[in-house]
């Protein structure tokens, strides 16, 4: 049956994806997203557009410019109707960007979420509580020792404030679920890349390196090793988690295949035929040496089986990058 599914971050580049997967197969999207300007607000209007472009006949697509942060927003879209699932994606990333504004990751990650987290326990007061779908990051495991990583770890020891921001997160769902039986599902991501990235993001800066020579860091000569995780891999874990009342669960959605980053730039350098601008320097403080996800949980759990190598993957995002911004 058709579910009314509120996405937050509609607007963003996993957002988009799971709205367009979610209104494809039929659902009801209410979108929530303010458009924030930390990176271009015209690349998320046509990634909105792009979503609308792409919906079946009599699919229904509602976008709110709202923030998260204004709760009376929140409280008035629960007002209006029942979900019977959330996708919160909405607020701020970035592990390097968060340092030294603690204060504004706890305001939207925090802050917002707990609103979020209200409204859908409030719900739950009259009837059945939504399903609540958080996105989380494989940061929240900080320099974990265990490889691959694996939820059970402690992930008390966040390197900055934007994977502290998510643990809280977190944690407030576990608290929301102990306290009113919220279902509550945190999805750990692991680098996620795809056509609509981020431009703040490797694969799409590589891309800009190569075609436009603009300079690129890149850390310890290449030798960090990412968990890239193509975004329709992802967008099928979280329409898997949609599907299912799991109680509170944290769940890897990772590739479960480490790739060396300068084999990436490799890869992007060959699709675009060019060498990348790079300087070297030190691996930051907040940017651990490997992410590698165990993902026998998400397998079992939500019959999660990612499909596409990072070749194939950076290949679709050429040809995208390619469409948008030239060759
Ligand atoms: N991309 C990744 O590799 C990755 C990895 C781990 C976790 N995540 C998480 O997944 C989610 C989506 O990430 P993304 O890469 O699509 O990022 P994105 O920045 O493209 O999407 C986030 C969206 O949230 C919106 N937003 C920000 N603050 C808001 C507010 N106060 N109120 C309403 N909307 C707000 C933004 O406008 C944006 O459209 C984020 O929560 C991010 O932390 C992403």
């Amino acid at each position: 049956m058709a579910k009314t599914i509120l996405v937050t971050g509609a607007a963003g580049f996993i957002g988009s994806h799971v709205s367009q997967a979610l209104t494809g197969r039929g659902d009801r999207v209410v979108g929530l997203d303010n458009l924030d300007p930390y990176y271009d607000p015209a690349i998320k209007r046509r990634n909105l557009a792009e979503v609308r472009a792409a919906l079946p006949t009599g699919a229904s697509f509602t976008v709110v410019q709202g923030d998260i942060r204004n709760r009376e927003l929140v409280e008035a879209l629960f007002a209006r109707q029942r979900f019977d699932a959330i996708v919160h994606l909405a607020g701020l990333a970035s592990v390097r960007y968060s340092i030294g504004r603690a204060a504004r990751y706890n305001d939207v990650n925090v802050g917002g979420s707990i609103h979020l987290l209200d409204a859908a326990i409030k719900q739950g007061e009259t009837g059945k509580s939504p399903n609540f779908i958080f996105a989380s990051t494989s940061s929240v495991y900080g320099d974990t020792e265990r490889i691959p990583f694996l939820e059970n770890d402690p992930c008390d020891r966040p390197l900055a404030p934007y994977p502290a921001s998510k643990r809280a997160v977190e944690l407030l769902g576990y608290a929301s679920h102990n306290a009113h039986g919220l279902d509550f599902t945190a999805l750990r991501f692991f680098t996620v890349y795809g056509p609509r990235n981020r431009p703040d993001m490797m694969a799409h800066m590589l891309l800009d390196s190569v075609t436009k020579g603009r300079e690129l860091e890149l850390f310890a000569g290449g030798q960090l090793k990412r968990d890239w995780t193509y975004v329709d891999d992802i967008v099928q874990g979280v329409v898997a988690a949609v599907d299912r009342r799991l109680g509170y669960q944290t769940i890897n959605l990772g590739r479960g295949e480490p790739v060396l980053l300068a084999d990436f730039v490799e890869i992007a350098e060959k699709l675009a035929g060019g060498r990348a601008s790079v300087r070297n320097t030190a691996r930051p403080a907040a940017d651990v040496e490997a992410t590698f996800a165990n993902i026998d949980r998400a397998r079992e759990l939500l019959g999660y089986a990612p499909s596409t190598s990072v070749a194939e993957g950076m290949g679709r995002v050429w040809e995208w990058y390619r469409g948008v911004y030239g060759p």
